[in-house]
Order: C-alpha cells, then sequence, then structure tokens
C-alpha cells in the first residue's frame, strides 16, 4: 500500500458559496468559505450576481486555504472541483479555475458531484464525526436539494425519493419572507419555533406518492392563511410570529420524518444520515434522536462546517477518488443538472 499522504485542493462554487479547503488524506487542514452576502438585498441568490462575486473570491480563498493549511501549491497531488448540479455560470468559475490551476502545476483535476460531496462528508476524518457504516440512507436537506439516498458504497448511491419542486430549504425561506424575515429565513423561523407552540396552527400535509417531496402547495397554504388572518387583524404577524414558525416547521419536519419512516422500513435501512443547510434545524436533530429510541435508528449527523455548502466535502470525493485513479479530462465540461 501507498504509505505517501495525499493533498487535495477542494474547491466549490454551486450556489452563492465561493470555497476552498486543503485535505492531507481524510483529514481537513483548513476550510475557508466566502459567503455571498449580495444575495440578502433580493430575497434570494440572483446566478448572475453569484458568478461575479465567484470570480472575485476564487483567488483569495484559495491562497487563504493554502496558507491556512501551510501547503504549498507543490505539494497538492490533485484539485478537486464541483461538476455540478448547481448553477451554471457559478459552475464554471470553480471547475476553470480548478482547470487552469492544475494545468499550471501538472497534476490532475477530479470532478465531484456537489450530492455526492454532501453525503460522503460523513467520512472526513473528525474526532466528533461518526463514519456511517454501508448501506445507510442520507437525506440531503438544504436551499438547493431535497433527497433521499441510498448509499450501498462511496460509489454506488441511489436516489430513492426527491423533491417534485421546491427544496425544502426554500420551504423555511420563502414561508419566512411572508413573514418578513430577512434571507435566509431558517435559522430565525429555528431560533423562533423554540419559544412558540408548534401546533397553535394547522397545515395540512402535502400528499406526494412515494418518497417524492414537494413543498410548493405548503408555501401557498400558508399564503392563504396569513392572508385571511391579516384580514381579520393587521396585526397577526406581528403578535403570533413565535407561534407560527413553530407550526411551519413542525409541519415540514413533520413531512421529511414521515417520509424517513416510509425510506426505512421500505429499504429495511436503520442507518440514517443527513446533510445540507436546514441540518442545522434544532427540530430536526431533535426529531432524529427521538428516531433512535421510536424506530431503532443510528443517525448521523456532520459538523455543521461539513454540512453547509464547503469545499472540505467536495476534497473528501477528491479523496476517495484519487484513490481509485478516477480522473478527469482537461475537457470536462459543468453539468448543471448532473444526477447521482
Ligand atoms: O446548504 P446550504 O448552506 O446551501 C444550499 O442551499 O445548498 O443551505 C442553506 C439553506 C437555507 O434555505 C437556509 O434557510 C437553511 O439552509 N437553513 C435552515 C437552518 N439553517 C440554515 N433551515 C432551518 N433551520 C435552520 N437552523
Ligand atoms: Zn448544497
Amino acid at each position: 500500500m501507498n504509505s505517501e499522504n495525499i493533498y487535495i485542493l477542494g474547491i466549490e462554487s454551486s450556489c452563492d458559496d465561493t470555497a476552498a479547503a486543503i485535505l492531507c488524506n481524510d483529514t481537513i487542514l483548513s476550510n475557508v468559505v466566502a459567503t455571498q452576502k449580495i444575495h440578502r438585498d433580493y430575497g434570494g441568490v440572483v446566478p448572475e450576481l453569484a458568478s461575479r462575486a465567484h470570480q472575485q473570491n476564487i483567488v483569495p480563498v484559495v491562497d487563504q486555504a493554502l496558507k491556512k493549511a501551510g501547503v504549498t501549491k507543490d505539494q497538492l497531488h490533485a484539485v478537486a472541483f464541483t461538476q455540478g448540479p448547481g448553477l451554471m455560470g457559478a459552475l464554471l468559475v470553480g471547475t476553470s479555475f480548478a482547470k487552469s490551476f492544475a494545468y499550471g502545476l501538472d497534476i490532475p483535476i477530479i470532478s465531484v458531484n456537489h450530492m455526492q460531496a454532501h453525503i460522503l462528508a460523513h467520512f472526513i476524518n473528525e474526532e466528533s464525526q461518526t463514519k456511517p457504516e454501508f448501506p445507510f440512507l442520507a437525506m440531503t436537506i438544504s436551499g438547493g436539494h431535497t433527497q433521499i439516498v441510498q448509499v450501498d458504497n462511496y460509489f454506488k448511491m441511489t436516489v430513492i425519493g426527491e423533491t417534485i419542486d421546491d427544496a425544502v430549504g426554500e420551504a423555511f425561506d420563502k414561508t419566512g419572507k411572508l413573514l418578513g424575515l430577512g434571507y435566509p429565513a431558517g435559522p430565525e423561523i429555528d431560533k423562533r419555533a423554540k419559544l412558540g407552540n408548534p401546533k397553535a396552527y394547522t397545515f395540512t400535509k402535502p400528499k406526494v406518492d412515494g418518497l417524492n417531496f414537494s413543498f410548493s402547495g405548503f408555501k401557498t397554504a400558508v399564503l392563504y392563511f396569513i392572508q385571511r388572518e391579516v384580514k381579520n387583524n393587521p396585526n397577526f404577524i406581528t403578535e403570533n410570529l413565535n407561534d407560527i414558525c413553530a407550526s411551519i416547521q413542525y409541519t415540514i419536519i413533520g413531512i421529511l420524518i414521515d417520509k424517513l419512516k416510509k425510506a426505512s422500513k421500505q429499504t429495511n435501512i436503520k442507518r440514517i444520515a443527513i446533510g445540507g443547510g436546514v441540518s442545522a434545524n434544532s427540530g430536526i436533530r431533535e426529531a432524529l434522536k427521538s428516531g433512535e429510541q421510536k424506530f431503532g435508528w443510528t443517525t448521523y449527523v456532520p459538523k455543521f462546517e461539513y454540512t453547509t455548502d464547503n469545499a472540505a466535502m467536495v476534497g473528501i470525493v477528491g479523496y476517495l477518488k484519487y484513490l481509485e485513479n478516477d480522473f478527469a479530462e482537461h475537457n470536462v465540461m459543468v453539468n448543471s443538472r448532473l444526477k447521482l
């Protein structure tokens, strides 16, 4: 076996975070993220502005990642980059950078699927993090994705359920916007939900067959509910904000847990891992923990900095693919709709 240490640079630019990380084998030496604040003024990510900000950020972010890691460019063995899915222009910035950087250093490039990266973030070598055994179910929940994936090994992953419209993070952000909360609204809803009554208001859960999700009907139900109540009492939102947030969060978590229960039953797999920005939600974490007692699940939640969009997760896929000599050609193209 080759005992040489492998140094990988990971680059992530699929949405609104410009990120770079340096790994030594499966250990993270640095993990730098520049979160683009410009989108807050627009209540959502503006693709063109994201591309421009990536262009500004990418060189300083990579430079910082190398310096923090105490690694020089010449020590790198490969550059891993997010090929997709994501915003086309945003992906192009990270990919073009990765190609030219690797070309200049005469080292290979490794293309990474962003969804696979969210899942393999569980295999980063980290004291506080237990690596799941195969097979396990991974639920990736963020502003851009909602999927349940059966993971049989590092590279054999099958999507068994996904959203047919909005992502779960969008359900938080869009209903939060209706309440006048800033973007992204998920963390604020979470904070207020702790102070409110989750059963104050009832929203019907969408009926979607199998393991797929739908959140657009839920968003409309909240919109109509708010419009109706505000007509009767113009101060309805301010007077009941915590209860509304708690009820929204309770419904969303119910939708996620129902599908996880179904997926676990269907596959007979009780190891459940979550990832993506929404896995920071305190309600979903509690619901998973209680699933351990109620359904005999073993659950895995990665460290926060490896679960929102980051480059450490891209780097770990890079390392695992490096061991397989799975390199990309220099004419590889980004794919905004790349499938698992
Ligand atoms: O993974 P992420 O940083 O970026 C992508 O969308 O890929 O996820 C961001 C999403 C946003 O929709 C945000 O509202 C949501 O994660 N989020 C939360 C919480 N923290 C972040 N949603 C609910 N509760 C939270 N504590
Ligand atoms: Zn993501």
